[in-house]
């Protein structure tokens, strides 16, 4: 018989009882095979994604609402939550404004 990959699973076996145990290495073999598949797959770590400032709240509190006054952390603001962010005139007939306040989905920047 030719050594390999047997030769190995034949050992496994010989160790644990002495003569014909080839059955129980090679099951032993098989389920660690398994064991190790199985795992590799349950490792996989799970795919990123974008939790946003809110989550770090929780454990940040004090720097959360410090942060939150800074000219950074209000850059893009939604004007349903912040009208003022608006700086158009909204409130006028204008035939060169054709879109609403409430069409704006955010608003960049600030004065
Ligand atoms: C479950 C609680 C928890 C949440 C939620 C959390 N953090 Fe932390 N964060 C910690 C702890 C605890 C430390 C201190 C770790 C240390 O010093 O070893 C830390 C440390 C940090 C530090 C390093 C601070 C320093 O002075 O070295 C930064 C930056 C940070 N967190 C940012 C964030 C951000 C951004 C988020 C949200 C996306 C966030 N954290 C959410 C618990 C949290």
């Amino acid at each position: 018989m030719n050594a390999g990959c047997g030769e190995g699973v034949r050992g496994l076996g010989d160790t644990e009882a002495k003569g014909g145990s080839d059955g129980i290495g090679l099951v032993a073999f098989a389920v660690l095979y398994l064991m190790l598949l199985t795992s590799t797959a349950g490792a996989q770590t799970p795919k990123a994604h974008f939790v946003g400032s809110e989550s770090c709240k929780s454990c940040h509190a004090a720097t959360y609402t410090s942060w939150k006054q800074t000219r950074m952390a209000n850059v893009v603001r939604d004007p349903k939550e912040h009208p003022e962010a608006a700086l158009g005139d909204f409130l006028h007939p204008d035939p060169l404004v054709t879109f609403g306040l409430d069409q704006i989905a955010f608003v960049y920047g600030s004065r």
